[in-house]
């Protein structure tokens, strides 16, 4: 099928890779020309495991970019609709982005377009896009408008895309609910599964993944009721880690315990420093403005958010807690993205909270594997913060170590030359990613989430002690 793809940001460059691969014929759009320039030459804006991959094997051929709107949707039996939709200063969907692309198609349209909602909408953005094309001009028969919510994380999105847990095709006529069904054929009929594709299958990837068709009204319902809910079970998780903390029990225990019960499940319990990115904070903030709308008072949203951004200033007391005083201390920050494998930084945690300790007068050497240009961009100039190569050279010289982002590099680093580099051995970890009892072997002082402090054995300490003046 042609299809076309409005935004190519995180959600809209994936979607259009992946259903080149598929086998469709696809034009990804998007207003920054810029963006586009790069994109036909090559270049990947993004950092996305697999989507270089994609973009490389399918550009030019069955994958091409524009930012002619009019033209791609007149070329497109389908149009997804990926641009962004971020907050407004009152917690609602600013979809402006969302209307002015409806015109665009409202003005381009020559015969009958499934239009597609992809990025994450209030429940009545669907009624709205519908409404603009029928006072553009545009007769009803000439279109359907559709809700194909994503549910991709950043970092594992493409696959994601191809092992999803379902796919929800929201759509009010047999016609909307057949294309987008045979847009989905490969995954559905299993078919793709049989090829050997670029991305291997998750241990526990769903083939074929259920679908779920529903009306478009209840598609975008779920995507912010499930959004809302995973950031639910995150902050549940951070209250409880906290109530450890105040008991002295162990989330690790805790979390085996209520995750094991099927009815909970594990996934999505890791405590840390409160959720961030492009997506729950907005959408929690988008869920509660709707519920508001319609006359319900959704207060356990309130509370979810609260959670969040309490976890957040509770890091930054451990951190005081530790070092006492901030003003003059030197620390190590590794990650700068919300979470490990993107370059997002978007409401990202670690950006805060570098912002802070800038503020309350610290120095911070910080590194990240992907996100330093774009973290450079967003925190202030300052003599105080230096961007730097690894995370030993973050670690030189530092009063303390911290762990901000869930990188898999940052949770096997050797400990032995980050207790050399560091003057203080001592790391305040906020993703939980190593076993506290090794920590305090290897000679560290370690303060993680929901989980007992602990000091350097003393053993480790005579050791190092003995190391750094030569003797074996
Ligand atoms: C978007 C939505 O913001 C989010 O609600 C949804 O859940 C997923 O899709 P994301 O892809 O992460 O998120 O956003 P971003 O990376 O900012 O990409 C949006 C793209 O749309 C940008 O490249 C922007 O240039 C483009 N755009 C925006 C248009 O092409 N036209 C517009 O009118 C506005
Ligand atoms: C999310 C949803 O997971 C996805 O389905 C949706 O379509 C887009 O929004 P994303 O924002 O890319 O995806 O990241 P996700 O993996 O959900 O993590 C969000 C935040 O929660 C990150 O800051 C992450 O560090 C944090 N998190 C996640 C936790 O603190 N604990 C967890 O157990 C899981």
């Amino acid at each position: 099928m042609r299809i076309s793809v409005v935004g190519s940001g995180y959600v809209g460059l994936v979607a259009a890779a992946c259903f080149a691969e598929l086998g469709h014929e696809v034009i990804s759009i998007d207003n920054d020309v810029q963006k586009i320039e790069l994109l036909q030459h090559g270049e990947v804006p993004i950092h996305e495991e697999f989507l270089p991959q994609l973009l490389e094997k399918h550009r030019g051929r069955t994958l091409t970019f524009s930012t002619d709107l009019g033209e791609a949707v007149r070329a497109s039996a389908a149009v997804f609709i990926a641009v962004g939709t971020p907050s407004t200063y009152q917690g609602d969907a600013d979809l402006s982005y969302v209307e002015s692309v409806a015109r665009e198609i409202a003005g381009a349209i020559d015969d009958y377009k499934l239009i597609v909602e992809k990025s994450t909408v209030p429940v009545f953005t669907s009624d709205w896009i519908r409404k603009t094309l029928l006072l553009d001009g545009v007769p009803p028969d000439l279109f359907d408008v559709a809700s194909n919510p994503e549910f991709l994380r950043e970092g594992t999105a493409v696959s994601d895309f191809f092992y999803p847990d379902r796919i929800v095709l929201g759509a009010d006529s047999e016609r909307a609910a057949c294309m987008l069904q045979e847009i989905y054929a490969p995954l559905r009929d299993g078919s793709f599964y049989q090829l050997a594709g670029l991305v291997p299958a998750p241990d526990d990837a769903r083939i074929p993944p259920p679908f779920i068709v529903t009306g478009t009204k209840s598609a975008e319902l779920i995507k912010h009721a499930s959004n809302a809910f995973l950031a639910l079970k995150i902050s549940f998780i951070n209250a409880v880690a906290n109530i450890c903390e105040a008991v002295g029990a162990d989330i690790r225990e805790v979390r085996e315990g209520i995750g094991s019960d099927s009815r909970i499940g594990p996934r999505f319990l890791n405590p840390g420093i409160g959720y961030g990115g492009s997506c729950f904070p907005k959408d929690l903030k988008g869920f509660q403005a709707v519920a508001r709308e319609v006359g319900y008072d959704f207060r356990l949203l309130e509370e979810v958010m609260s959670i969040n951004e309490q976890q957040r200033q509770r890091f930054l007391r451990k951190v005081r807690n530790t070092l006492w005083t901030l003003k003059g201390k030197r620390v190590a920050v590794l990650g700068l993205a919300f979470k490990g494998g993107t370059d997002d930084i978007r409401e990202s945690p670690a950006i805060a909270l570098v912002d802070t300790l800038l503020s309350e007068g610290c120095a911070v050497q910080a590194y990240d594997p992907a996100a330093m240009a774009r973290a450079q961009e967003a925190l202030p100039r300052s003599p105080h913060l230096s961007f730097v190569h690894s995370s030993y050279d973050a670690a030189k010289d530092a009063d303390a170590l911290l762990i901000l982002t869930d990188w898999e590099e940052f949770g096997q680093l050797d400990l032995g030359r980050i207790s050399h580099a560091l003057k203080r051995p001592i790391v305040i970890d906020g993703r939980n990613l190593y076993d506290p009892e090794y920590m305090a072997r290897h000679g560290f002082m370690y303060v993680s989430i929901g989980r007992p402090e602990v000091r350097p054995l003393q053993q480790s300490v005579n050791r190092i002690a003995a190391a750094s003046r030569g003797v074996s």
